[in-house]
């Protein structure tokens, strides 16, 4: 959503090649922490994959990331991407971050220039700034709901924009204006470096401010596009903690109503997170404090249970995931009861009609439809048939200190309580497995194994006295 002063939407000017720079060298002081500021994350991903995201959907003919800080942390987190990585081994400001990435940058090109901690910035806006720029220089604008910490826009009498003054170098008075710099900016590579070369650092942060080239560019004569941002949300800087925590709940915020607006129930908007894609069927309910990460898809009126953690996981129609339930990397059939205080592993695989109780954990193991585990279980690396009860207490012995070791379970198994199964182990079809048995050589089917030390009672036993 924008609004664009005088300036029509074109096409990109004289079709010149778009190259992206974007700047993620600054320490990140106001952070307080180790991580380099672009790799915290926000809705579980880095700061940085978002802006990288956006700017890859505008298909530039190259991305050059300005890295610094932390710089091997921030390359090796985003080694799969095709990008072009310089690195500012000082720090001297934006404005000779910019300058350090345009040796890279082709001088025919068109830049348009990122910062790596203002993540939400929508594509069309990007575009639309883009459009603005028409060879000249465009800037993104925004009316903050709070200005402080931004750059304001110092506009002429006219109303066209004369240049931009930081927080720390503003007067009373245009400390008072609301306009400010999203930091974005669009201008082609020859003049941006003219631009930046004329630029000082007498300021109160001794920086070569790429803010100044709007002045710059002004007492040249051009009139300097300011394109404005609707949306507080994409222009939104990230310099502290704080700002980090806003911006995450006014993002969930938004994930939330765009669940309830496609009919899923929430018990409190407030209290869900979604870090990653949810998908969801007709008439799911989702109660408080649930977190969901990566690729989460819930069939038709699935139900989850407060305090969940969903990663990576698919439930089938009629699903019901009870309170303080972790799945990871799973897929669960229809009609499924998971919890509570169950815990999926990757590789959990169950077919429908399938119970996991509290304090059971499956890991790489596929259940049969109707199988259950319904208290205190360790199912790894198993092969469970259909129909199986697995009584309490009871566990794959898979791993022998060296090598993980299958357990198949088949058809219509019966495992009594607190029985311990060392795989490799074959449990025949409609075996039962009295309780407390340690199995472990293959059972024939269809009968009832025992494998457990003889009770032994002791008459001639005394209690201790105390003397
Ligand atoms: C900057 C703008 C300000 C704008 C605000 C919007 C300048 C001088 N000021 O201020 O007008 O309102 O962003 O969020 O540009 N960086 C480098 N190398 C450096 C310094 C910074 O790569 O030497 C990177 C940082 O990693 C960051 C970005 O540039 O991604 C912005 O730097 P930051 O120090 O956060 O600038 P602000 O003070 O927020
Ligand atoms: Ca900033």
């Amino acid at each position: 959503m924008l609004e664009c002063g005088s300036v029509p939407a074109v096409a990109l000017f004289p079709l010149m090649p778009l190259e992206i720079v974007v700047l993620a060298a600054g320490q990140g002081k106001r952070m307080h922490s180790a991580l380099p500021k672009v790799l915290h994350p926000l809705a579980g991903r880095p700061l940085l994959a978002h802006v990288l995201e956006t700017a890859q959907t505008l298909q530039p003919e190259r991305i050059v990331v300005v890295h610094g800080h932390g710089g091997d942390a921030v390359q090796a987190a985003f080694a799969a991407a095709p990008l072009s990585w310089v690195e500012q081994s000082e720090r001297l400001g934006t404005g000779h971050a910019v300058l350090q990435a345009l040796p890279r940058v082709s001088g025919d090109a068109e830049v348009l220039v990122l910062y790596g901690d203002v993540p939400l910035v929508g594509a069309e806006t990007l575009r639309e700034l883009v459009r603005a720029a028409r060879g000249g220089l465009a800037i993104l604008t925004a009316e903050a709901p709070d200005a402080s910490g931004y750059g304001r826009i110092v506009r002429d009498a006219r109303g066209r924009v004369a240049r931009i003054v930081e927080q720390k170098d503003a007067s009373p008075e245009e400390l008072r204006l609301r306009e400010v710099n999203v930091g974005f900016l669009c201008a082609p590579a020859r003049r941006l470096r003219a631009w930046l070369e004329r630029v000082g650092k007498r300021n109160a942060q001794g920086e070569y401010y790429l803010t100044d080239i709007i002045a710059v560019a002004v007492a040249e004569g051009l009139e300097v596009a300011a394109v404005k941002a609707l949306d507080w949300l994409e222009v939104a800087g990230v310099n502290s903690k704080r700002e980090l925590a806003l911006l995450e709940r006014a993002l969930q915020r938004r994930a939330a109503e765009r669940l309830l607006e496609s009919g899923v129930t929430l018990a409190d908007p407030e209290r869900i997170d979604v870090r990653g894609s949810l998908e969801c069927g007709r008439d799911v309910a989702i109660d408080v404090n649930c977190v969901f990460e990566g690729s989460v898809r819930l069939g038709e009126r699935v139900r989850i249970g407060p305090n969940c953690v969903l990663r990576n996981v698919t439930l089938e129609a009629d699903t019901e995931v009870h309170a303080f339930s972790l799945l990871e990397e799973a897929q669960v059939g229809a009609r499924c009861r998971i919890g509570p205080y169950a815990r999926l592993r990757p590789g959990a695989v169950l077919e429908q009609e399938v119970h996991i109780g509290n304090f059971v954990e499956v890991k790489a193991s596929r259940l049969g439809a109707g199988s259950k585990a319904n208290h205190l279980a360790y199912i790894g690396d198993a092969q469970v048939g259909s129909r199986v009860n697995i009584g309490a207490g009871t566990i794959t012995c898979n791993y022998d200190g060296l090598g993980k070791h299958r357990t198949v379970i088949e058809d219509d198994c019966f495992i009594g309580s607190d029985s311990t199964l060392v795989a490799p182990v074959t449990i025949g079809r409609g075996s039962y497995i009295g309780a407390g048995s340690t199995i472990s050589k293959d059972t024939p089917a269809g009968q009832l194994t025992v494998a457990r030390a003889k009770q032994v009672s002791l008459p001639s036993w005394k209690p201790r006295k105390k003397k």
